[in-house]
């Protein structure tokens, strides 16, 4: 029988952030097969007349921050084709600078002249604008905050940085899939959804991240 020493905890086969990775992965890629694709293959150009070029370089850096910040995530803990971990790092970082500077301007910008539904319909001068270009504001802080402690070789705060900045990526995911659900138009306008979709996961992140340094010192024998 497989026995544990008592005061040493068993470790699973897969452990709870690997399955939250990999929900987020297989929920990432249904949101960029439903909200990407179209744009990634000129479909969606005419939803998009006066900007499109913006919208489509927001695709290329928000499918970079998407799936290489999961992978990176994946090599830093389980240590595994490491010597991609510094390469894919300043992939995801570029390609998420670009896809939340972008996105703050979009968000911010007279870009479409239909009100309503979110991140798609009109974003000049409403509060879903708001939203989502605090989302991007966050991500970038976020980002920036990692960066700086893996220059300053503070790798436990950098690998919580980074996990914070890949919530805030993921926010995407939960914000286009909230979209499509019609119950979703009990919060009004949309900015509701956008804020309550990157605020909540954000905040289930930190209990996480900070569980451990709560808990109850280990009784003295
Ligand atoms: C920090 C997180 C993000 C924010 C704040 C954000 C914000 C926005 C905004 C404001 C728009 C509206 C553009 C417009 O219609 O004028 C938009 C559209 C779009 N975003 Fe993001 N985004 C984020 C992450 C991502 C990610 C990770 C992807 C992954 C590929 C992505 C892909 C897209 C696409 C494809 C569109 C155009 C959708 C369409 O054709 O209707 N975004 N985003």
């Amino acid at each position: 029988m497989d026995r544990v020493m008592p005061g040493v905890r068993r470790k699973s086969a897969v452990s709870m952030m690997g399955v939250l990775l990999i929900i987020a992965v297989l929920t990432g890629a249904l949101a960029w097969i439903l909200i990407a694709l179209p744009v990634a293959t000129f479909a969606a150009k005419a939803n998009h007349p006066a900007h499109f070029p913006i919208v489509y370089a927001h695709m290329v850096g928000g499918t970079l921050m998407l799936f290489l910040g999961a992978a990176n995530l994946y090599i830093g803990a389980a240590r595994r084709f490491f010597q991609w971990h510094r390469a894919a790092g300043y992939l995801y970082l570029g390609g998420g600078t670009l896809a939340a500077a972008s996105a703050i301007y979009l968000a911010m910008a007279p870009t479409h002249e239909r009100a309503g539904r979110i991140g798609l319909a009109l974003l000049d001068g409403t509060d879903i604008g708001w939203s989502l270009a605090a989302l991007g504001a966050a991500w970038l802080a976020a980002a920036a905050m990692a960066w700086r402690a893996a220059r300053n070789k503070k790798f436990e705060q950098h690998r919580a940085w980074m996990i914070r900045s890949y919530v805030l990526a993921w926010a995407f995911v939960l914000c286009r899939l909230l979209a499509t659900q019609p119950a979703t138009g009990a919060l009004g306008d949309g900015s509701a959804a956008v804020w309550l979709s990157w605020i909540v996961p954000f905040f289930v992140c930190e209990i996480g991240l900070q569980w451990n340094a709560g808990a109850s010192a280990p009784a003295r024998s």
